[in-house]
C-alpha cells in the first residue's frame, strides 16, 4: 500500500511541474514515504533523514525541501520536526490528495507544513493521476484502513477504519489499467476481504474477472476471520485468480492469538484453508508470524512451528514483535529475553526456507505460463519473470530473442534455490 501511495504521490507531483531525478543530490523536494509497523522501518527513517540534512547543509545556492509523509508522519505528526529539524513537510496517510498544496507552500516560504487530517474522500484519488512504477502488475485500492484492533498493530491508528471504493471506480480503473496494456492487477486493502463497496469482495472478484484482457488477478492482504467459504469458492474456481493466498496467522497458540487479538483460533484457521480443497496443492500459501510475542512461552512457540508443518507454508513473513505507540499489546509484560525471541525467529526462518526450498523443487520439470518482469537479461545472463503463485523465476533465453515485458511465455522449470526457480523458454 505504501508502495501504491508513492505512485500516487509521484503523478501529483508531476501534475504541478516537477519531474524526477535519479539521485537525491539533484533534487528540490525529497519526500521520504514511511512505515512504521516496526521499530526497525522507524529507525530507517531517522536514519536516512539524517544522510539528506547533511545534503541539505552543504547545498550552496539551491534549496532542498525534506517532506515525510506515510504512517510516522500520520502518528508523529508535529513531533517529526523536533526530532528531525532538516523536515519542511508533514504528510499523513489519509491527506495525499493535499500533497501540491502542502509542496507549493513550503517552497513558497511560508515556513513549516503539516496536514495529518483524515481526508474522507483520500481513497477515491483519480486513477489518472497515478504514475505507475514500471512493473508488470498494477496495483490498485480497494479499500483503505482497517477496522480489526490486533494488540500488537499500530495500522489501525496510522490508517484509520475502512473506507471503501465503490465498485463502478474499481472497475473502470482494472479497464483503463487493461487499456494502458496492464495484464496483471492486485487489489490492494489492509484487509481486502472486508470490502462493501457495493457487493461483498468475492462478488468484486467475479466483476473484475469479467474484465477482458487481464489475464491474472492478486489481491493483498486477508484477515482469516474474513475468509468465508464463498471467497475461497472464488479463488479456487475462477480461472483469473492467481492461485497464490497470503493469509497472515501470526501465531499457532490460542492463547497467544486471543492475547494478540486474532479473533481465531489456530483449528479455525485450519479450517479456512481446508476451505481451499483440494486446490490447495496448486496454489502457493503464504502467511506471516509475530515471535517473541509478550508471554509467549516455549510451548506456545512450538505450537507455532506445529502449524507451519501442518500446512506446509510455501513461504512466510516473520518478525519479532516489536511495541508500537498506541496499542494495547504495550500493557502486556514483555520480559521474554531477546536472545531467545532471536533463537525462535532463526529456528522458524530455517524451516521455513527449508519449506520454500522443497516447495520450489516440486515446480522442477513443469511447463508454466511466467510473466516477463526485465526488459532484458540481468548482469548473470537471465531475465526476471515471476508465475502465478508469485514465484521468482531466472528465465534463461538460449536463442536470445527479445522477450515482450508484462507478457506471459511459456517456460519449463529446470531448476530450483532457495529463492527462485530456473527455467527455458519452450
Ligand atoms: N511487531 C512485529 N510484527 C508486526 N506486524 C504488525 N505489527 C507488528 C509488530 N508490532 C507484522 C504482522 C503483519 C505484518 C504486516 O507485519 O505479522 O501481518
Ligand atoms: Fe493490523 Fe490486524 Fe488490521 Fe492487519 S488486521 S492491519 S494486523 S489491525
Amino acid at each position: 500500500m505504501n508502495d501504491h501511495d508513492t505512485e500516487k504521490m509521484s503523478g501529483l507531483l508531476v501534475s504541478s511541474g516537477f519531474s524526477s531525478v535519479d539521485s537525491v543530490e539533484d533534487a528540490d523536494v525529497v519526500l521520504l514515504n514511511t512505515c512504521s509497523i516496526r521499530e526497525k522501518a522507524v529507525h530507517k527513517v531517522f536514519s536516512e533523514l539524517g544522510r539528506l540534512r547533511e545534503i541539505k547543509a552543504n547545498r550552496a545556492n539551491r534549496s532542498m525541501f525534506i517532506g515525510v509523509t506515510g504512517c510516522l508522519a500520520q502518528h508523529e505528526k508535529e513531533k517529526i520536526f523536533k526530532r528531525a529539524p532538516c523536515v519542511d513537510l508533514v504528510m499523513g496517510t489519509a491527506a495525499i490528495q493535499q500533497l501540491p498544496k502542502l509542496v507549493a507552500d513550503a517552497v513558497s516560504g511560508v515556513g513549516r507544513v503539516i496536514d495529518t487530517n483524515f481526508y474522507p474522500d483520500n481513497h477515491l484519488f483519480p486513477s489518472v493521476i497515478i504514475q505507475r512504477r514500471p512493473t508488470a502488475k498494477a496495483l490498485v485500492t480497494i479499500i483503505e484502513g482497517c477496522n480489526h484492533a490486533c494488540t500488537y498493530c499500530v495500522v489501525p491508528t496510522t490508517r484509520g477504519a475502512e473506507r471503501h471504493r465503490p465498485v463502478a471506480d474499481v472497475l473502470a480503473e482494472v479497464r483503463s489499467l487493461v487499456e494502458q496494456g496492464f495484464c496483471e492487477v492486485e487489489l490492494l486493502g489492509q484487509n481486502v476481504n472486508s470490502y462493501q463497496g457495493g457487493c461483498t469482495f468475492a462478488e468484486l472478484l467475479f466483476r473484475v474477472t469479467e474484465i477482458e484482457g487481464l489475464e491474472w488477478i492478486r489481491f493483498t492482504t486477508s484477515h482469516p476471520m474474513d475468509f468465508t467459504q464463498d471467497l475461497a469458492r472464488a479463488i479456487v474456481t475462477i480461472p483469473k485468480i492467481a492461485p497464490f493466498l497470503h493469509l497472515p496467522i501470526q501465531s499457532g497458540s490460542d492463547k497467544i492469538l486471543r492475547r494478540m487479538g486474532r479473533k481465531y483460533t489456530s483449528q479455525e484457521y485450519l479450517e479456512r484453508i481446508g476451505y481451499l480443497g483440494e486446490q490447495r496443492d496448486k496454489m502457493c500459501l503464504s502467511t506471516d508470524f509475530i515471535v517473541g510475542f509478550p508471554g509467549e512461552t516455549d510451548e506456545d512457540f512450538e505450537a507455532t512451528m506445529s502449524v507451519l508443518e501442518r500446512v506446509r507454508f510455501d513461504a512466510s513473513f516473520s518478525f519479532i514483535y516489536s511495541p508500537r505507540p498506541s496499542t494495547s499489546a504495550l500493557r502486556l509484560p514483555d520480559d521474554l529475553p531477546e536472545n531467545v525471541k532471536h533463537e525462535r525467529l532463526t529456528r522458524l526462518q530455517a524451516r521455513q526456507a527449508e519449506l520454500t526450498f522443497q516447495s520450489h523443487r516440486r515446480e522442477v520439470g513443469n511447463i508454466l505460463p511466467v510473466r516477463i518482469e526485465s526488459h532484458g537479461p540481468t548482469e548473470l545472463g537471465h531475465w526476471l519473470a515471476r508465475t502465478a503463485q508469485w514465484r521468482n523465476v531466472h528465465l534463461e533465453n538460449n536463442e536470445n530473442r527479445q522477450l515482450p515485458f508484462g507478457r506471459l511465455v511459456d517456460a519449463r522449470i529446470t531448476g530450483a534455490g532457495p529463492h527462485w526457480l530456473r527455467a527455458e523458454v519452450v
